[in-house]
Formats: C-alpha cells, sequence, structure tokens
C-alpha cells in the first residue's frame, strides 16, 4: 500500500493582491507550495498529486520533471471540486492524503501523526482540528453532544454559537480512495459561497455509515493557513525561528536570531558563528567553524571550513577553507577562490578564479579573470575585462605580484613570478620572471614658493 498526496493548488489567492499565484510566493526563500511538498516527502509519501489551475505554468515550472505529477481545475469551483480533479489518479488501495498549497508551515511529525492514525484507526477518513485562541476565517468542527464529529461549519455559513467553536478544520485530511471519490459525487454548492466544499465529504461519508476520525493535535501554527501578505510574514517568522533554532541546537552559534535570516534549505557546519544583520539565502552551505558576518548577505553560495566573511555582499560565489573575506568585499557569480585566499575590503570578484593563498586586498576590480596561487594583487588594481563588446580573460600565474593601480587590459597574461610596477596599464602579455613597468618618466619642475600671507607684519 502506498501513500499519495493531493495537494490543492490550484485558487488564484485573490487577498495576497499579486500577479503571482499564490502558492507560488517564495517564503524562507521557497515556494510556499514546495514547502509542502518537501514535508510530504519527508512524511514517507510516495505520490504527489498537484492540482494546479490558476497561474498554472507558473506554479508547473516550480518542479523539476518528475518531481510531481499535475492535474488540471479548470474553474476554481471549490475545494471540493478541486479534489474531484484527482479522481482515477490515485489507486483504490492507497491511502490518500490531501493538503492544501498555502500552509507551509506544516511539519512532518505533524503530517505523520495523520497518517499513522487514519491508518492505525480504519477509518474512511480523518481530518486533522487544532484548537486556536482566535478561529476566525476557518472552518470550525462542529461536534454532537457526545463529542462525536458531526460536520465542519466554513465561516461565511457560520451561525452565533459556532463562530464561538474553536476547534478548526486545519485543510488536511486523509481519506480511503475509492470511498471519498464515489461519495465526492454527493457534495452540492448550497452555502454562502456557492462552492463545492471539501468539508462537505466527512458529514456524506459519515451519514452513509463510513467511520470519521477527527485527530486533534496542539501545533496551531503547523496548520496556519496563508491567504495574504501579513500571513505571509507572520508565517515567514516562524520559519526564521524554527531553522534557526534547528541550526543552535546542531552547534551554530547566532548571536541574534532576530536580526538573522537563514533559508530554509541552507545549511550551516558545527561551531560556526553568526554575527547579527546576516542574510543567507537559497541554496548556500557553509562549512565548520566560520565567521559570518556582521552585516553579511550570502545567496546560494559554498562556503569551507574556517572561513571569516564581514560585512560582504556574497552571491553564487565558492570560497574555500580559511578564507577571509571582507570587510565590504562583493563577490558576484562565479567567483571561485581556493583555501586561504585573502579578500579585502572594496574589493569585486566577478567570474574569476583565484589560487590558493593569493590575495587582493584593497580596492580592486577583478572580472573575468583565472588568478594562479600566492599572487599579490595590488590596490587599486583593475582587469579592463571589457572592451564594450566582449569580455575578455586575465590570467596571472602563480607567485605574480601586481603594483598598485595597475590596469590589466584584457585578453593579457602575466607568467609566473613575474611583477608589474605600481600604475602601469599593461596590455601586452608579460613572460615568466619579469618586471613589467608601464608609465612615463616623472618630471620634476622647480616652482616658485608662494609668500604666506602675513609674512612681513612685524612686532606681533
Ligand atoms: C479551507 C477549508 C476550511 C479550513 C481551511 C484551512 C473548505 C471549504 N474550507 O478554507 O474549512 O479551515 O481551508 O486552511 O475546504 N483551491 C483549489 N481550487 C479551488 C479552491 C481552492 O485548488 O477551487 C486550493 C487553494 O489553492 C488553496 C486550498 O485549496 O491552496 C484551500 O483553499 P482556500 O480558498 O484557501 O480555502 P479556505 O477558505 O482557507
Ligand atoms: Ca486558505
Amino acid at each position: 500500500m502506498k501513500i499519495a498526496a493531493v495537494i490543492l493548488a490550484a485558487g488564484k489567492g485573490v487577498r495576497m493582491n499579486s500577479e503571482l499565484p499564490k502558492v507560488a510566493h517564495p517564503i524562507a526563500g521557497k515556494p510556499m507550495v514546495a514547502h509542502v511538498t518537501h514535508t510530504a516527502r519527508l512524511a514517507g509519501v510516495d505520490r504527489i498529486i498537484l492540482v494546479v489551475g490558476h497561474g498554472r505554468a507558473e506554479v508547473e515550472k516550480l518542479f523539476q520533471p518528475g518531481q510531481v505529477e499535475f492535474v488540471v481545475q479548470r474553474e476554481q469551483l471549490g475545494t471540493g471540486h478541486a479534489l474531484m480533479q484527482a479522481e482515477g489518479k490515485v489507486s483504490d488501495e492507497d491511502t490518500m492524503v490531501v493538503l492544501a498549497g498555502d500552509t507551509p508551515l506544516l511539519q512532518t511529525t505533524t503530517l505523520k501523526a495523520l497518517i499513522d492514525h487514519h491508518q492505525a484507526s480504519g477509518a474512511t477518513a480523518t481530518v486533522l482540528s487544532t484548537q486556536v485562541e482566535n478561529p476566525f476565517g476557518y472552518g470550525r468542527i462542529v461536534r454532537d453532544q457526545q463529542g462525536e464529529f458531526q460536520c465542519i461549519v466554513e465561516e461565511k455559513d457560520a451561525a452565533g454559537a459556532e463562530k464561538t467553536i474553536r476547534e478548526i478544520n486545519s485543510g488536511m485530511y486523509c481519506f480511503q480512495v475509492k470511498d471519498a471519490f464515489a461519495a465526492l459525487s454527493g457534495i452540492s454548492t448550497q452555502n454562502a459561497q456557492g462552492e463545492y466544499y471539501l468539508t462537505e465529504l466527512l458529514p456524506l461519508l459519515k451519514n452513509n455509515g463510513h467511520k470519521i476520525e477527527v485527530l486533534n493535535i496542539d501545533a496551531p501554527e503547523d496548520i496556519y493557513g496563508i491567504n495574504d501578505r501579513v500571513q505571509l510574514a507572520w508565517a515567514a517568522e516562524i520559519l526564521r525561528r524554527r531553522k534557526n533554532e534547528e541550526l543552535m541546537y546542531s552547534g551554530v552559534t547566532i548571536m541574534d536570531p532576530h536580526s538573522t535570516f537563514i533559508d530554509s534549505d541552507v545549511t550551516i557546519g558545527r561551531d560556526t558563528l553568526i554575527y547579527p544583520g546576516t542574510i543567507i539565502q537559497g541554496r548556500t552551505r557553509i562549512g565548520t567553524g566560520c565567521e559570518i558576518g556582521p552585516g553579511t548577505y550570502i545567496t546560494s553560495c559554498e562556503i569551507g571550513n574556517k572561513a571569516v566573511i564581514e560585512n560582504s555582499r556574497l552571491k553564487e560565489a565558492q570560497v574555500g577553507e580559511e578564507c577571509n573575506i571582507g570587510p565590504f568585499a562583493y563577490l558576484r557569480p562565479g567567483a571561485v577562490l581556493h583555501p586561504r585566499v585573502k579578500v579585502g575590503d572594496f574589493v569585486e570578484i566577478k567570474k574569476s578564479i583565484l589560487g590558493e593563498g593569493s590575495k587582493a586586498p584593497h580596492l580592486s576590480y577583478i572580472g573575468d579573470a583565472i588568478v594562479g596561487k600566492g599572487v599579490n594583487i595590488g590596490a587599486g588594481t583593475i582587469t579592463c575585462n571589457y572592451d564594450g563588446i566582449n569580455k575578455w580573460e586575465t590570467i596571472l600565474e602563480d607567485g605574480v605580484f601586481i603594483g598598485s593601480n595597475t590596469n590589466l587590459v584584457a585578453p593579457v597574461k602575466i607568467g609566473a613570478n613575474s611583477i608589474t610596477g605600481a600604475g602601469s596599464t599593461i596590455t601586452r602579455d608579460v613572460p615568466d620572471n619579469t618586471l613589467a613597468v608601464e608609465r612615463g618618466n616623472q618630471k620634476n619642475f622647480t616652482i616658485k614658493p608662494k609668500a604666506k600671507p602675513g609674512n612681513n607684519r612685524s612686532g606681533t
């Protein structure tokens, strides 16, 4: 028996007020719906079927081919109608989990609890519920005097007393496939919104003699559904807190979690220290024993062990072990630093490789360069890599010493252990073991000293 998850993700999300479909909005560095699919996989779900409709192309392109399956809901006639689209897709003997694409806070333990409870109880349908302080906007779980499940009443359909019920429907369920689809065709649109409510399915099954379970768990955060951008920010704060805590428990020191923003998929090794004001995004991997920040912004980088990065911006770069970056360095896509490289203040590096132990300590632009080992790049040096039409390469071989304020006009190559004089504009290749100097001869002219004002006053 397999577990198939149907994730409802066809709605527009009107309250987001956005061009982008709601479930495609990123949170903690990943589209909302990708958090849900990720959690489903971790909980042991074998197949994921996504019901798409509004902004379908944008939702579909969030996934790699084969990662999930899609079914289309052409008109968004409600959650019940959305599930109808998956009929025939899930085999009768599978357990079917139904989730929403707008609940990115769902955790594996919670989803597993739902699946386990459903399978152990042998119910036809199990709905996950929780108690919340403010149930406004959610469907309420209505129970009879014996406490048995009766039905779910939506906010817009709730009458006086029902509105005070604080046990809410999470919108997450497990079903026996055959019975669920057989009954689903019986739901109506007779409600305040004129929609096919999935919630209708449960009383319908119950009235047909099927066993319905309500799993009430204490996890109000997990079921938090996002409908607008205020809720998006609130949920992002929770994901951030969870990520920081996970990292701290695994041995990372975060000096000020409130000013530290780390995306869900980032990994950081033990004994790394994160200073305040740091943002780490995307697929960044950071090694052990590093010092990152303060004021550092890293997107999708690989950072080796014991690197130190202070007040810098790094994007799609690789930083080797024991490198020392910043303050105020800018590593752009394709910057590859081998171990023990030093990149200092106001240095920008783009699409360049710097060999082990090389240094660009101050005020440089290095673009489209291949730099060997132990190279020293003096302050103010730039690679003139762009002639207005094409980009050209600069090669600095091992042991090269570039004097301050050198212009390296690419394409150009400086041979091993060669030196350029400060202020040179190097336009031709320099062989190995050579000093290249390109500058005008200094001329000194004698000038008449200026008379200092007040010089010929006396007696003062
Ligand atoms: C739904 C539940 C409510 C529950 C809440 C939990 C119903 C009728 N109500 O309400 O009881 O407390 O979730 O968050 O089910 N969708 C489609 N096609 C549609 C309509 C919706 O795919 O035609 C998708 C949406 O993209 C969304 C999900 O279903 O991901 C939930 O839809 P939404 O409109 O947000 O339902 P709620 O009003 O929040
Ligand atoms: Ca919702």
